[in-house]
């Protein structure tokens, strides 16, 4: 038994460095308590209800993970034994297959790979010592994926609930040349305070991301509807019952959306790309989408949010990323009064060029790469106010 019906246990999602907080508060209106965030990850007390909620519905949610063993080691047979002396048999049987994915950061385990290497071995010899057949591994897609966490010399082992990692909706299938990564996209919409109230906008929308997880947030659409499986379906005490309590109430929660969303882009096959995603996610009726360069645009509202994903220019001469960057600054003066424009950029240099104040400056890591976020709130008649912030710089 991995998880006791009714009990409380430890759970753990992993997210993005900069959405802890966002990810903190979609796990306390599920209901998850003693609510912690620690970095790129939030731990809660759950049972197994919200377990399941937490990989249907959390939209900042990388991966939901249950950990059922701490221990400490410092040399790679200490850790070989101490696996070994856990019985494996209680979770899973030698026909499973099995993968160990870990992150490890310790003087101890210098080498990560090394350190799977001895759990995978402690669990296949207890296995054949025992019943003379050993379980498979598996890296694609194993019956129980095991997480393995080393920091110092403190060890945690988790079953991954997710299995596949949870950013996939299985709705973008097809891919423009920088496409955001779904959770993150969530998480920024979250941060920006948007929650389908007013008009939203994505002017270079690449293959849609924004818009579709835009429109999902407006219509209380859980981001793995379309999901066939979850790790967590291979366990020993997988709840068929539950789970389609869980997925049945998620559904009857969808409402109908009541504001506009809007997506464009300069490229047509982005927008032909863009289309088929928004077709696959079941939203065509809800995204308007039009190939547009943002410049060009016609903005017929007074107000609105607009999240401006720009090319960071690994790919243009600087001084084309620049004045592409001016352009939009130009454009959002001249047309978007009464929004609350974001744009999200890893080009810290050309984000100066936008030339407007920010209201907020949030910085998030997309893996490694360091990325603003950054707020321009463009008040109504507010060309004056932007021309003399853009004359004392
Ligand atoms: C970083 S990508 C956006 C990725 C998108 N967020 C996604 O998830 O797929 C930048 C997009 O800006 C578009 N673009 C570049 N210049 C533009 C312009 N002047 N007007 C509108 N779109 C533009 C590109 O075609 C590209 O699709």
């Amino acid at each position: 038994m991995i998880f006791n019906n009714n009990k409380y246990e430890k759970i753990i999602v992993k997210t993005f460095h900069g959405l802890e907080e966002t990810l903190a508060r979609e796990i306390e209106e599920l209901g998850g308590k003693e609510v912690r965030t620690e970095i790129r990850m939030v731990s809660f007390r759950g049972n197994k209800e919200l377990m399941y909620k937490a990989n249907l519905a959390l939209r900042t949610a990388l991966r939901v993970l249950l950990p059922f063993k701490t221990f400490n080691s410092r040399h790679p047979d200490n850790l070989y034994r101490q696996v070994k002396n856990i019985d494996w048999s209680e979770f899973f049987s030698a026909q499973k297959t099995f993968a160990i994915d870990s992150v490890v950061n310790s003087k101890y385990f210098p080498h990560s790979k090394f350190a799977s290497l001895k759990v995978k071995d402690a669990i296949v010899d207890q296995f054949r010592e025992k019943t003379g057949k050993r379980p498979s591994i598996d890296t694609e897609n194993p019956d129980v994926r095991i997480s393995l966490h080393i920091a110092d010399s403190v060890c945690t082992l988790s079953f991954d609930a997710s299995g596949d990692s949870l950013h996939k909706r299985n709705y973008r299938l097809e891919k423009t040349r920088a496409p955001l990564n779904e959770t993150l996209a969530a998480g920024l919409i979250l941060l920006s305070g948007w929650r389908g109230d007013k008009l939203f906008l994505d002017p270079m929308c690449g293959s849609g991301t924004f818009s579709i997880e835009a429109a999902m947030i407006a219509k209380n659409i859980p981001p793995q509807i379309s999901r066939k499986s979850f790790g967590f379906f291979k366990w020993k005490d997988f709840d068929w019952k539950l789970w389609e309590k869980v997925f049945a109430e998620a559904k009857s929660n969808i409402v109908e959306k009541t504001c506009l969303i809007s997506a464009s882009d300069i490229s047509k096959k982005s927008i032909e790309i863009a289309k088929g995603n928004i077709k696959r996610a079941g939203l065509s009726g809800d995204i308007n989408i039009s190939a547009a360069d943002i410049s060009n645009l016609t903005i017929d509202s007074d107000e609105g949010t607009a999240i401006i994903n720009p090319p960071y220019g690994e790919r243009l001469k600087e001084e084309n990323i620049f004045k592409l960057y001016r352009e939009i600054g130009d454009k959002l003066k001249k047309d978007f009064s009464g929004f609350d424009v974001w744009i999200f950029s890893a080009n810290k240099e050309a984000l100066k060029h936008i030339g407007l104040r920010t209201s907020r400056r949030l910085t998030l890591f997309n893996g490694q790469l360091e990325t603003k976020f950054h707020k321009y709130e463009m008040y109504r008649g507010s060309k004056k106010v932007s021309k003399s912030i853009t004359d004392s710089g």
